[in-house]
């Protein structure tokens, strides 16, 4: 019960990374707020899961802030955050285009979703973490935002923002006591396709091996981790531009 009393939201939350990190810290203890854009999926998965939801697009910074005022007001206290609201534009977007083809609603989108949010999000909690001098920021990533990629430099731009992000944040909270650290994941088998893609290690990592390190860097054992992004990628980045 690493999070017993702790309050957590989590974007994105409906489905993949998001899901099963909600469910997880909400069996540790927390009082787990899920957001989502997808309000459907997102009440089946709260219901199924026993958490509170709130139905958010995190583009927007008006219902990003409502959800952390609920949130507070309902449990006290803001201690996690975890933004895994986003994805490549390309796939998500149905484009399947390198960016310099895709529209620019598409671009747009993930410049908003994977990057604006996590930095919206940020604004709306650090002046509580500030006061309660404690929490946790954690943005999520991606290997893309580490090693660069040919045609993604939209995702791959958006995902290394976030590292930079998190290092400020982190300069940021280290005399307050609050941290921030950024997950970058490698391929995850959150759906099928994600099985094809290369690693040195033959295969994408688990959803779980995956949210049981943002599970540790939540927790009270990572008290000394803070501004630094975590590479999960199964030997990807050490592997260069050859995956
Ligand atoms: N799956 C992978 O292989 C992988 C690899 C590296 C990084 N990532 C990153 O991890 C994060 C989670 O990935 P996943 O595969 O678990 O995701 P997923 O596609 O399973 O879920 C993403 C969720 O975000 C929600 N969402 C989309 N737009 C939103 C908006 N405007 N407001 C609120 N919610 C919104 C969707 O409805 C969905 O429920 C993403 O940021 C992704 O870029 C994923």
């Amino acid at each position: 019960m690493r999070f017993s009393g702790k309050t957590a939201l989590i974007t994105g939350a409906a489905s993949g990374m998001g899901l099963l990190t909600s469910q997880l810290l909400h069996e540790e203890g927390a009082h787990v707020v899920m957001l989502d854009v997808n309000a459907e999926a997102l009440k089946e998965q709260a219901g199924r899961i026993g958490c509170d939801s709130k139905t958010v697009d995190v583009r927007n910074y008006n219902e990003i802030e409502d959800a952390v005022a609920y949130a507070r007001e309902r449990y006290g206290s803001i201690n996690i955050t975890v933004s895994y609201a986003g994805g490549n534009a390309s796939r998500v977007c149905k484009e399947g285009k390198p960016f310099y083809k895709m529209a620019l609603e598409s671009l747009d989108w993930g410049i908003d979703v994977n990057f604006r949010a996590p930095l919206y999000m940020a604004r709306a909690v650090v002046g509580i973490m500030m006061e309660q001098k404690s929490g946790v920021i954690v943005n999520i990533g991606s290997i893309d935002g580490v090693t660069g990629g040919a045609g993604g430099a939209d995702y791959s731009a958006e995902k290394a923002g976030l590292i930079g992000l998190t290092k400020s944040l982190g300069l940021l909270g280290a005399p307050y006591g609050f941290r921030s650290v950024c997950v970058s994941p490698g391929p995850v088998m959150t759906r099928e396709a994600m099985k094809n893609m290369r690693t040195p290690m033959g295969r994408a990592a688990e959803v779980r091996e995956v949210v049981d390190l943002v599970l540790y860097l939540c927790s009270d054992q990572a008290a000394f981790i803070t501004g630094t992004n975590y590479i999960i990628d199964g030997g990807r980045a050490c592997a260069g531009g050859l995956y």
